[in-house]
């Protein structure tokens, strides 16, 4: 999931419920976001400055001016913001925020945003059920803003109700779907089919020849063509990354033979087919059936080739627009542009492992995309930006 480039504002005020703000602002971070953080004074009893701004990476404000004599200006940050998150948004919040009554940096800012608003209340609930407050969030509501409303459960006073601001994991989903929402769906109707991750080859019950792919340069592509309306069939080797996404149905598979398998289940349905998997190309002849004791001083391991899936989908290739992927160390553009026309693919992507940042484990890569005719060379960028490019060029040749 990512926030990459996206300014987050996010406005705490006092209530208790405020502690919840550091796993929310970790997230956003976490996810690619910018994060500008600004409290109300009575904020400040609930979560330190210091906590906040070591979690956001910027200073945090609660008023107009700093010690120092500077400005902080409620109208750059209001204006900077892509969207703003009034969390815990407590009834005397939420009644200033309605009524204009702007006597704190967090109302003026507030009153100065053009972009969405997210109030995310918080209170017991008796408040929360006070008609002042019924009346106050449908005032919010008429004004274009989305509340994100309380949940269920204990609350600080020991009564139990509606009342408690809604978990971190629960704002960050609606403030994904509400940017996702805003992507122009260019892929929609398409099938996209992706390999990721590495392939682990059996040894022995306990080892086995795998590699360092972590899977995240396919997941990002993954997630990034499913923004994009796509139906995504994601067929990853063993890898931690995670993805909950309903465009993305994920098969997880181990080595070669099954991830070719799994592939070749969907290849006709596919429109698009983009082979970001770190295969291994080979694999032991024999699997040992126990595991391999330590006896002598050397062991000699035969090893054969695993089917190249890539090249195979390019044999077999009728109307998919084809996109594989070079990892090299040498020789880079040379062997790239041969893969290119080995496998029968329309692009190649490139990465070197000589390029700091790029290739294997890092949340970053630095990528040459060529064609027959074409090549577009990236900076270092991360992986969901980086996946953001590979789809654009897929995008602009499709459309030739
Ligand atoms: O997973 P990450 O940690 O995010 O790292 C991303 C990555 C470095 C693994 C990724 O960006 C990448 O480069 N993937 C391809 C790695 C690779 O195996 O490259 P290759 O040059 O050996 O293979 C060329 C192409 O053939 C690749 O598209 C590969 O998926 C495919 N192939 C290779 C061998 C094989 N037996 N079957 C294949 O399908």
């Amino acid at each position: 999931m990512s926030f990459s480039g996206k300014k987050i504002l996010i406005a705490i005020s006092g209530g208790i419920a405020a502690y919840k703000i550091h796993f929310l602002i970790r997230d956003f971070v976490k996810k690619g976001a910018e994060v500008q953080v600004i409290m109300t004074p009575d904020a400040e009893h609930f979560v330190t400055k210091l906590s906040i701004s070591t979690l956001s990476k910027k200073p945090v404000y609660t008023e107009f001016y700093g010690d120092n004599g500077t400005w902080n200006s409620h109208v750059e940050m209001a204006l900077w913001a892509d969207v703003m998150v009034v969390a815990p948004c407590t009834s005397n919040t939420l009644s200033k925020m309605v009524h204009g009554m702007c006597d704190n940096l967090v109302i003026a800012t507030y009153m100065s945003a053009k972009c969405p608003v997210f109030i995310v209340p918080a209170m017991d609930l008796d408040m929360y059920v006070h008609p002042s407050t019924k009346k106050n969030l449908e005032l919010a509501e008429s004004f274009g803003h989305s509340i994100i409303p309380a949940e269920s459960g204990e609350l600080a006073s020991g009564l139990v109700g509606q009342g408690r601001m809604s978990e971190p994991e629960t704002i960050t989903r609606i403030i994904e779907d509400f940017f996702n929402s805003n992507i122009e769906k260019t892929l929609d109707g398409k099938t996209v089919l992706i390999t990721a991750g590495p392939t682990y080859e059996a040894i022995d019950p306990v080892r086995f020849i795998g590699n360092h792919s972590s899977g995240k340069m396919g997941f990002s592509l993954a997630e990034e063509a499913s923004k994009r309306g796509a139906k995504v069939i994601l067929i990853s080797g063993p890898s931690s990354q995670f993805i909950n996404d309903k465009n993305v149905t994920l098969y997880k598979v181990t080595s070669a033979k099954e991830m070719l398998a799994k592939v070749f289940e969907f290849y006709d349905k596919i429109d698009i087919g983009i082979a970001s998997a770190a295969v291994a190309d080979y694999a032991p002849k024999e699997v040992a059936k126990e595991k391999i004791k330590k006896n002598d001083d050397n062991l000699t391991i035969e090893l054969v080739k695993n089917p190249d899936i890539l090249k195979t989908m390019g044999e077999k290739k009728t109307h998919q627009f084809l996109v594989g992927f070079a990892l090299e160390t040498q020789n880079e553009e040379e062997n790239a542009k041969g893969k290119l026309d080995k496998k029968n693919l329309d692009m190649i992507v490139l990465n070197s492992l000589r390029d700091e940042g790029a290739g294997f484990k890092n949340d970053t890569n630095k990528i040459k995309i060529f064609t027959k005719t074409e090549k577009k060379e990236f900076t270092l960028k991360s992986k969901d930006d980086v996946a953001k490019d590979i789809l654009d060029f897929v995008e602009s040749q499709l459309l030739k």
